[in-house]
C-alpha cells in the first residue's frame, strides 16, 4: 500500500494497532526528517527510536545484529511494528530486521530519499551486503504500507536527488520513453512508485517480468562493488546510470536496439551524472563480480536488454566475449571528451 500526505487516513488503525512501535533511522535521517515526521501525523503515540550509522558500509549482519538488540532490549514481540525512516539503506536493512526478528514482525517504509521513494521501499526486496557482495543476503519482505512524504526531499543533497534521476530514467528504457526526460518531480515520482509497484506486485519472488527493473544493474551494481570494496564513494543510481551505457551497447549487438537510443542516453548522462574515470578498474574482477549476481543461473550471467524503449527482454545469457566488449565501450565513453564538452 502506498500512502501519500494527501490520504494518510489509510493509515488509520495500522499504526495504534501494535503493541509497540519502533522507529529506525539513520544519523541523517534522525537529524533532517524525525521533525518532519513528527509533524506529519504519521506517527500516533511513544516510540522507540533505534538510530543506525548512514552509508552503505554498514547495511552490513553487525548492524542487523544491533538493530535485533535494541529490539529485544526494548522488549520487542510480534505484535511489534518496525518504521524505517531512511534512504534505501534504511529501507533495506531495516526491513531484514524486521522480516527476521522473531520469524517477522510488521514493518513499514518511510522513504527519504528519492531512490528510496521511487525503488528500495517499495516491491518487498530486503537485504544486507556480505562478504563484498551486495544483498547478498536478505528475504522478500512486503512492508504493510511505504509513506511518501515530499518535505523530505528538501534537504537532499543533489549528487542524492541525481541518483535517484537514474533509476526514473531507467523506466524511459524499459516502460514508457517519456521517462528519458524526466526531472525529479512530484508528478515523475508518483508515476515511478505506481510503475514500481505494478511491476513487483504481479512478480512478488522476481520469477519474470520483475526482473526488467534491473536494466543496467549487471555491470551497475558490479562497478558499485568494485569501488565500494576499494574505498570508493559511489552513489547506487550513478552505479546504474553507467551500467545502462553497456546495457545500451548490448542491446544494439544482441537485440538490434537502434543505436540513436544509445547516443541518447549519452546526451542524457553527460547533462546529469557524475562521469568517472573507469580505466583502472580489471575487467576480469567485474567479471567475477558478475559470476555472483542473484540474477544468474546455472552459471551464465544474464542480462535485462530492450529492443526498443519499453520492449525490454530479461535472462539475456551474454558471452564474456560482448560483456567486455561492453565494459570497454562504457569506459571509453567516460573518457569521451567530445560528450562532456557539449
Ligand atoms: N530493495 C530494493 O528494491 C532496492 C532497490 C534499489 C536500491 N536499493 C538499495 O538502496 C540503497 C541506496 O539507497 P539510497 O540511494 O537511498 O542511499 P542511502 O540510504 O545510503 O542514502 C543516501 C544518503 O542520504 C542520506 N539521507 C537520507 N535521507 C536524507 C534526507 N532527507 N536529507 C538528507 N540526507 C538524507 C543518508 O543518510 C545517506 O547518507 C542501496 O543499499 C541499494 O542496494 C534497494
Amino acid at each position: 500500500m502506498i500512502v501519500y500526505k494527501d490520504n494518510l487516513a489509510k493509515l488509520a488503525g495500522i499504526v495504534g494497532s501494535h503493541t509497540k512501535t519502533f522507529l529506525l533511522l539513520d544519523e541523517n535521517s534522525e537529524r533532517f526528517c524525525l521533525d518532519i515526521l513528527k509533524n506529519s501525523g504519521v506517527l500516533t503515540g511513544d516510540f522507540v527510536k533505534i538510530v543506525i550509522p548512514a552509508g552503505e558500509q554498514n547495511k552490513s549482519i553487525d548492524t542487523v545484529q544491533y538493530i535485533w538488540l535494541q529490539l529485544v532490549e526494548n522488549k520487542a514481540d510480534r505484535r511489534s511494528l518496525l518504521i524505517n525512516v531512511g534512504g534505501g539503506m534504511v529501507t533495506d536493512i531495516g526491513g531484514f530486521a524486521a522480516s527476521c526478528y522473531q520469524r517477522g514482525i510488521d514493518f513499514i517504509n518511510i522513504p527519504t530519499t528519492l531512490l528510496a521513494m521511487i525503488d528500495a521501499a517499495v516491491g518487498g526486496k530486503t537485504g544486507i551486503d556480505f562478504q563484498g557482495l551486495k544483498n547478498q543476503i536478505g528475504v522478500f519482505s512486503q512492508p504493510l504500507a511505504v509513506v511518501v512524504l515530499f518535505d523530505f526531499l528538501a534537504t537532499l543533497p543533489k549528487r542524492e536527488l541525481l541518483s535517484g534521476l537514474a533509476e526514473i530514467i531507467k523506466y524511459g528504457f524499459i516502460v514508457d520513453k517519456s521517462f528519458l526526460d524526466a526531472s525529479p518531480t512530484e508528478d515523475f515520482i508518483r508515476q515511478s512508485i505506481a510503475i514500481k509497484d505494478e511491476i513487483t506486485d504481479g512478480d512478488a519472488n522476481e520469477r519474470g517480468r520483475r526482473k526488467i527493473l534491473n536494466f543496467g544493474h549487471t555491470v551497475g551494481h558490479a562497478i558499485e562493488t568494485y569501488l565500494n570494496c576499494h574505498g570508493m564513494d559511489i552513489r547506487h543510481g550513478e552505479a546504474v546510470a553507467m551500467g545502462m551505457v553497456s546495457a545500451l551497447y548490448l542491446s544494439e549487438k544482441l537485440c538490434g536496439l537502434d543505436p540513436r537510443w544509445t547516443t541518447l542516453y549519452k546526451e542524457i548522462y553527460a547533462k546529469n551524472f557524475v562521469r568517472y574515470n573507469l580505466g583502472n578498474i580489471p575487467a576480469e574482477e567485474l567479471l567475477e563480480i558478475m559470476r555472483h549476481d542473484k540474477k544468474n543461473e546455472g552459471g551464465d550471467i544474464r542480462f535485462v536488454l530492450i529492443e526498443a524503449p519499453g520492449k525490454p527482454v530479461f535472462d539475456v545469457v551474454v558471452d564474456l566475449k560482448y560483456i567486455l566488449d561492453s565494459i570497454s565501450y562504457l569506459i571509453d565513453y567516460m573518457e569521451d571528451e567530445n560528450y562532456w564538452s557539449k
